[in-house]
């Protein structure tokens, strides 16, 4: 006898996931690794710059879902790393490109979204041309208080807390600050973070289990949530499951919870 569909699905649809995620307090801020766009465009026997277009328009559809569904206030989204340089200046060029695109043809939804967008990471080393699209877009989205989009571009955790190091040995040779005074909070006023929340959930796709440089210091008590999911097959239900495990564990910080 042949087997039956089961009449219900096991898996929630994407509303039960989200009515359900919605009855816990959920993440403050989520930071991605977006990883293997290479790979899902290989899969496909296509150039690795296809897998980076549809990253793209992976990445577009989760912040709109992250801001307007979810309410969530902060996204960190790892878009390229300071040692991604290295990669054949071909790819780059592309990735760059891709950049001042993502500017040019989605800064008005992100506006009438409500989304402050910054960049985390050394803006001044960019190409011109992307330097100011992403400008552009940073100034005119500063009064937004809706979703609070932060693009990690040119990026690498341990060169910002080099920078943070020079910085701060500068205002102690000049007298603004006192070597005795510096705790915790001033190293972190000083990080491209600034004021922000930590993350309380960092979500890496691609199945690499690892942190490549991403916000070292801002990880101290993060989640970790790791996927098998190419980027771009990355979906609003797979981030549902995500923020659904993640309200189910237990969060210490180094104290005791009594059980
Ligand atoms: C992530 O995908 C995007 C960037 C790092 C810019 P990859 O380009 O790293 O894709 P894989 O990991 O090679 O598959
Ligand atoms: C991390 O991915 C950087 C971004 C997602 C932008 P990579 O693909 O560059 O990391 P590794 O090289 O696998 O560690
Ligand atoms: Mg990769």
């Amino acid at each position: 006898m042949a087997t039956r569909p089961p009449l219900v699905s096991a898996e929630p649809r994407r509303s039960e996931l989200l009515a359900i995620v919605k009855q816990r307090p959920l993440p403050e801020h989520i930071a991605i690794i977006m990883d293997g766009n290479g790979r899902w465009a290989a899969c496909r026997g296509r150039e690795r710059t296809f897998g980076h277009r549809q990253g793209l328009e992976t990445a577009s559809q989760i912040v709109e879902f992250v801001g307007q569904e979810l309410k969530i206030k902060h996204l960190t989204l790892f878009a390229f790393s300071k040692e991604n340089w290295r990669r054949p200046r071909a790819e780059v060029d592309f990735l760059m490109n891709l950049l001042i695109d993502f500017v040019q043809r989605k800064l008005d939804e992100l506006l009438r979204n409500n989304v402050r967008l910054r960049v985390l990471g050394e803006v001044s080393e960019l190409p011109a041309g992307v330097r100011a699209e992403v400008e552009r877009a940073v100034v005119t989205s500063e009064d937004n208080d809706g979703l609070y989009l932060n693009l990690a571009i040119n990026y690498g955790g341990r060169q910002e807390l080099v920078r943070v190091t020079q910085a701060i040995a500068r205002d102690c040779a000049a007298g603004r600050l006192s070597p005795d005074h510096i705790c915790e909070n001033t190293l972190a006023h000083y990080l491209y973070t600034q004021d922000l929340p930590d993350p309380d959930l960092l979500i890496r796709t691609s199945g690499e289990e690892r942190v490549s440089n991403f916000l070292l210091w801002q990880i101290a008590y993060t989640e970790f949530w790791f996927t098998e999911t190419l980027w771009p097959d990355f979906s609003k239900e797979e981030l549902l499951r995500a923020i659904a495990d993640f309200q189910r564990r237990q969060r210490k910080f180094g104290t005791v919870v009594e059980p």
